[in-house]
């Protein structure tokens, strides 16, 4: 690696608090490979979706409850926070495939009346002996 490359990465494991290069680097490569799974759609994997709505709107939380109804096998928790008077966070937790986990946070992102809606893949752990 170039010398100014590697300074930056001293730089960089030591205010992220690593103790030191070599897990710095370690931590970058297991992202790369979750993203990289990610795009494998059969690969097996866990996630959440975050989605924020109005439940005044007309039919939303109707609406999202038979979309999570379609996907029952993926979804293995939910919760629900009341943000202000209007508005609502719902985080899901999914559990399956990366296709599916993909198109059920796809369906529910697109519903309409939710205001944002993220999906975040991450390993189900048995990918990292670590
Ligand atoms: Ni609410």
């Amino acid at each position: 690696m170039a010398h100014d490359l590697v300074d930056q990465l001293d730089a960089m494991t030591k205010a992220k608090g690593y103790a030191n290069r070599s897990q710095a680097i370690a931590d970058m490569v297991r992202d790369q490979l979750v993203e990289h799974h990610g795009h494998l759609g059969a690969h097996p994997m866990a996630g959440t979706v975050t989605l924020v709505y109005d439940h005044h709107k007309r039919n939303i939380q109707g609406l999202l409850t038979d979309i999570q109804h379609d996907y029952g096998a993926l979804i293995i928790a939910t919760m629900h926070v009341h943000l202000d008077h209007h508005n609502c966070m719902e985080v899901l937790a999914l559990r399956g495939r990366a296709g599916a986990l993909k198109e059920v946070a796809d369906r529910l992102i697109a519903a309409k009346g939710v205001k944002h809606g993220k999906l975040t893949v991450t390993t189900t752990g048995k990918d990292f002996a670590k």
